[in-house]
This record gives C-alpha cells, structure tokens and sequence, in this order.
C-alpha cells in the first residue's frame, strides 16, 4: 500500500520547501493530497517560476519525476468535502510546507478554518504526524506561544533551520536538508542527504 501524504503550501515565504517535498514525495510510491492557500500561491508565484498555470504542468517544468505509482490529488483550500477533512480519512501524515504564523494561529486556537485548518485539526485529534515548517523571523511572544501549543497538541514544529555540517554548496543543498529530515519524520526513505555517523560526510 502507498503511503498517503497530505501535503499543505501557505503564503510565508518559502515555497520551494513545498515544492521540493512533492518532488520528493511524488519520486516515491506516495499518494500526496496536496492544498494550497490563496496566499501560498502569491507567494508562490513571487518566489518561483510559477504563474498561476495548471499547477501539475508546472511541476513537471520544475522537473518532477514521479514515480509509476505515485499519485497527485490536488484539493481546493475552500474544499470541506476533500478526504483530508475527516477523521475517518486514514493517512500517514500531514506537512505544512511553509506554514505561516496566520496557519500557525488557527491551527494553535483550534480554529479548523478551511481546508487546511481543518485538515491540520483533524490530525492532532486523530494523533496523526502533523509537522509544520514554520517560517517567519524574529518571532514574537505570540508566534512562540503558538509553537507550544500546537506541539503540546502533537504536532512537530520544524522551522526550516538547516544544518551547516554536512558543508552545504547550494540553495538545493540547504532546502533538501530540511526536506530530508521531514521524510525521515514520515519514515520515508530518502537519499536526500548523507546520514551522519553513517554515511562518509567529510
Ligand atoms: C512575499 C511574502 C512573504 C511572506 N512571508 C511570510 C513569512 O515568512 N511568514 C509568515 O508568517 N507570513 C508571511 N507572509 C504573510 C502571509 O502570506 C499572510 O499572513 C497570509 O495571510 C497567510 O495566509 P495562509 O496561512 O492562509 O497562507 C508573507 C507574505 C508575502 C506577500
């Protein structure tokens, strides 16, 4: 059975951590479930080569290689009646990549406010994965306190905070040390960065 990701895109900056996890992921026997807010994609569009096209055409031009049983279902962020939205939709997991601190909010307050807000409030109550990439800097008092809450709930915060050992070259290195380490927390095999302690880094 293919594993089955949800996968979220919201408007802080950072798209292409989105981007290259569905790359990632869609290489791999997975069923992605992806959403993306409004303002993920102007950002999106900001950031990148996107232009508000056919999203799948344009993953294919960013060089998505998908595997010959992945599967893309993309659902609009206004989608309540989307699988990810109920609880008895079972799946592996659920990342927001990049999350704003406004997603951060709903989904600390328990929100459950669109597709994705619900998606995300569904996972903590289902004690499914939930793994946020959240993106903003310095944070204040408020986005710290929503960090705590959402990891009290269950989720794993995961700023992309990459690390400096493994002597990244590229922007591509930087962005696939944090994509490795959110397929490591999916328990999805990768060779997206080498293993320290393991593999040969330096
Ligand atoms: C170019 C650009 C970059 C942004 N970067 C961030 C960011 O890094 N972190 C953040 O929390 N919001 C950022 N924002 C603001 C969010 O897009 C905004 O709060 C939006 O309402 C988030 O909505 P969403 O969570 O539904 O995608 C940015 C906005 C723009 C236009």
């Amino acid at each position: 059975m293919n594993k089955k990701i949800i996968v979220a895109i919201c408007g802080a900056s950072g798209a292409v951590y989105g981007l290259r996890l569905l790359k990632a992921l869609l290489a791999r026997p997975v069923h992605v479930h992806l959403s993306i807010s409004a303002a993920g994609r102007k950002v999106m569009r900001h950031e990148t080569a996107y232009e508000g096209n056919a999203f799948k055409t344009f993953l294919d031009a960013y060089g998505c290689q998908c595997h010959s049983t992945a599967r893309l279902d993309i659902h609009d962020p206004d989608d309540l009646f989307a699988p990810p939205a109920s609880g008895s939709f079972r799946h592996d997991g659920m990342v927001i990549a990049p999350c704003s601190m406004k997603t951060l909010g709903a989904i600390a307050s328990g929100l459950a406010e669109g597709l994705i807000g619900r998606a995300a409030d569904v996972c903590l109550k289902e004690k499914r994965p939930l793994i946020l990439l959240t993106r903003e800097s310095p944070l204040s008092a408020v986005h710290l306190e929503n960090m705590g809450r959402a990891a009290a709930a269950g989720a794993t915060i995961m700023p992309p905070c990459p690390g400096f050992y493994f002597r990244p070259e590229t922007i591509e290195d930087l962005v696939d040390h944090t994509v490795a380490r959110v397929l490591d927390h999916l328990h999805i095999e990768h060779d997206l960065i080498k293993q320290w302690g393991v593999d040969d880094i330096l």
